[in-house]
């Protein structure tokens, strides 16, 4: 019951880990705010959810930074206020330092870091001066360990893992919670939309992908994790043992992941 009459403002949700947690904060009542470039998967997303009218549609691009003021004020112009925001859009990337131009690099910061850091600091003046509110942040294991073809992919989620833990220590006073949620391996089109060395989309499903975790599994873990105030979870399959190999054993990690097929 906690999420009954709460607005929730999901980016990302035209698919896959965000369609996911729209169907499951609807199941739980919740006021939604859907978000990401594709209005026509917007409408299909809301379209199946029940009380719809508990739906609004917000085309935004995490790339614009420059409309994201403009779009927290439509967002809040819906239901008054924000109680949690969930960012989840982003993208990830298929290809070698040594073939990646700059601007993609920049690209994949643009969506993934700076694009939801401008959105949070958009909303939290909001939460502030209420002084009540939850930011959730779809970060990966990428976000604590980096692999082959992932430079920027990791690099970005690496930085919101430094944003966001200052966030929580400025925030905590005023009643505002952060939760770092990094998920293993999810069967999305993630991979897909993974953009390589030119820019364009990599187009195909990853092996790792096709079997990993069903993002409506992962939906009901993350509801777990917000409702228990959790700072940060890992969330995946056997692949999470990266991270606590990197964290207690280091040189055993890398070489690992050294010798690990790139995929
Ligand atoms: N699937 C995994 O294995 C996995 C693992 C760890 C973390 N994650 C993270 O989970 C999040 C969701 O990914 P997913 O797996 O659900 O992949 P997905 O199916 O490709 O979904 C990505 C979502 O982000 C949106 N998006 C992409 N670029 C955007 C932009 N410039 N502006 C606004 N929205 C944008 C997409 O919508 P539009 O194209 O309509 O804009 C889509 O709704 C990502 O942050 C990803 O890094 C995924």
């Amino acid at each position: 019951m906690i999420f009954k009459e709460k607005v929730v403002w999901i980016t990302g949700a035209s698919s896959g880990i965000g369609e996911a947690l729209v169907y499951e904060f609807n199941k739980r009542n919740a006021k939604i705010i859907i978000s990401a470039r594709r209005i026509d998967e917007l409408e299909r997303v809301k379209n199946n959810c029940k009380n719809i009218e508990n739906i609004r549609i917000i085309q935004l691009d995490l790339e614009n930074h420059d409309v994201i003021e403009e779009k927290a004020n439509q967002a809040f112009s819906f239901f008054g206020k924000i109680d949690y925001l969930i960012n989840n859009g982003g993208i990830s990337q298929r290809s070698l330092v040594s073939e990646t131009h700059l601007n993609i690099d920049k690209k994949i910061m643009d969506v993934n870091y700076f694009g939801t850091i401008a959105l949070t600091k958009a909303v939290l003046p909001n939460m502030l001066s209420r002084k009540t509110g939850h930011i959730i942040v779809i970060s990966s294991v990428a976000g604590k360990i980096g692999t082959a073809l992932r430079s920027a992919y990791s690099a970005s989620k690496h930085a919101l893992h430094g944003f966001f833990d200052s966030l929580r220590a400025e925030v905590w006073k005023e009643n505002i919670f952060v939760t770092i949620i990094c998920p293993g391996y999810v069967k999305t089109n993630v991979s897909v939309n993974a953009i390589t060395a030119d820019g364009t989309a990599q187009n195909s499903m990853d092996e790792n992908s096709e079997n990993g975790m069903l993002p409506e599994i992962l939906a009901e873990k993350i509801i777990k994790a917000i409702k228990n105030k959790k700072e940060e979870v890992n969330i995946g399959g056997p692949e999470m043992v990266g991270i606590y190999l990197k964290r207690c054993m280091p040189r055993i990690f890398s070489s690992i992941i050294k010798r690990r097929k790139a995929v």
